[in-house]
């Protein structure tokens, strides 16, 4: 079909200043905040303009409940090409037999994998939130921990590292119907062999909430869950880069089930505009640049904990194997919370994590975003040394914040030209 419209003039960004002026300001202040502190929340990124682009386009206007070819509203023949190419993107790049790339968001790609495998009140095996699980693991204020009973394992306290003999010994003592594995800090390869092997022995289902690593995942610098798992969730906005959103990956066998706790058993309409960016997003994942990207992130991740571990701070499992690491800052005399204020304060912006040891609130922190920006060891390592003189000294965070905004004038998370 000739194409005769364009996304200038009336579809540009441009209308929304001109009608809106006040809603124009906040996206431009976000865009401010976002462009001069560094973004080191783990579970955030910069997504391309090109992906912005295609949030902000008139697919945002279809409806299209089911599937590409069997949707339950008419018009659905060019939207259906743009879910079709999804699909296609994220099976190729994962190496998945079928792939969903419909959930709204990397909790509702775990509840469409509950809802696919198991039946209210069955028994599940989750890394449990004190931790590092998600919401979605088992909290009593979350869907799963009310209709599922949730049992938890750990790490080790002094090694930080997941404790094997422990899944072992509580799948064998629960017999568990699935094991989730998969967490929001982290920091090591996930051993999904071993999930794999405790899950056979008890006849459980394995799922991989691969939310974090996915992007890493997609640039080979992690382990694919997908030979292993029965399904794997993901969302697509962290390290992956694209959208706000999830996605499920499968074996042909547990495809209809997936697809049918997706919609029409937890989502109605899929978002096409989001379909739309995540096709984009895979698009770019397959490329060697994103490939090299996901290397650097890991590298700068690694020069953070080192840096952060030179200035004293106690860096869980010492060290990291992928985007994010957590760390203790009680050694620089401040505690999880008063030390995201300080940073906060000289523009460096983080999340409080849960630690090892029992009631101590750390620090996460993840280099996906500064990456995307460019910047590299050189920078990483000086931002380790801007954040330990931030949090040591609160009357040097006028200063360190004059240095973030200097460092983050010559790396542009959208450059004008
Ligand atoms: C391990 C894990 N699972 C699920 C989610 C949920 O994703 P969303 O916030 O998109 O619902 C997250 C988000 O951070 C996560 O880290």
């Amino acid at each position: 079909m000739p194409v005769t419209h364009t996304l200038e003039g009336p579809l540009s960004v441009d209308v929304l200043g001109r009608q809106d002026p006040e809603l124009a300001e906040i996206l431009l202040g976000e865009l401010e905040r976002q462009s001069t502190t560094l973004q080191l929340i783990a579970a955030e990124n910069f997504t391309s303009p090109a992906v912005l682009a295609a949030l902000g386009s008139p697919l945002a206007n279809k409806y299209a409940e089911g599937y590409p070819g069997a949707r339950h509203h008419g018009g659905c023949e060019i939207v259906d090409v743009a879910e079709r190419i999804a699909v296609e993107r994220a099976k190729a790049l994962f190496g998945a037999d079928h792939a969903n790339v419909q959930s709204h968001s990397g909790s509702s790609a775990v509840l469409a994998a509950y809802a696919a495998l198991l039946r209210p009140g069955d028994t599940v095996l989750a890394m449990g939130l004190p931790h590092g699980g998600h919401l979605t693991h088992g909290s009593p204020a979350n869907f799963s921990g009310r209709w599922f009973d949730f049992v938890g394992y750990g790490v080790d306290p002094e090694s930080g590292l997941i404790d094997h003999e422990q899944v072992r010994s509580l799948a064998r003592t629960h017999r568990p119907k699935a094991i989730v594995c998969g967490s929001i800090s982290y920091p090591r390869h996930i051993d999904y062999a071993a999930f794999r092997e405790v899950a056979d022995e008890v006849g459980a289902y394995l799922i991989a909430d691969a939310a974090h690593p996915i992007g890493l995942v997609a640039g080979g610098a992690a382990p694919s869950p997908v030979p292993y798992a029965d399904v794997v969730c993901a969302t697509t906005h962290k390290v992956l880069r694209g959208p706000r959103g999830g996605m499920l990956l499968c074996g042909s066998e547990l495809a209809e089930r997936v697809d049918r706790a997706v919609f029409p058993f937890t989502q109605g309409g899929a978002q096409m505009h989001t379909i739309a960016a995540k096709a984009v997003a895979f698009g770019e994942a397959a490329t060697p640049a994103f490939t090299a990207y996901a290397h650097q992130v890991v590298a700068n991740a690694r020069v953070l904990a080192q840096g952060l571990a030179a200035e004293g701070l106690a860096v869980t499992t010492g060290g990291t194997d992928t985007h994010l690491l957590t760390v203790d800052p009680a050694p620089l005399g401040v505690d999880g919370r008063t030390a995201r204020g300080r940073l906060a304060a000289a523009g460096m912006v983080l999340d409080t994590c849960a630690l090892p040891h029992p009631d101590v609130r750390g620090l996460r922190l993840g280099t996906a975003a500064l990456t995307t920006q460019g910047m590299g060891e050189a920078e990483t390592a000086r931002i380790a040394v801007l954040f330990a003189t931030a949090l040591r000294d609160e009357s040097a965070g006028r200063g360190v914040r004059e240095e973030v905004r200097d460092l983050t004038g010559r790396f542009p998370p959208y450059p004008a030209h």
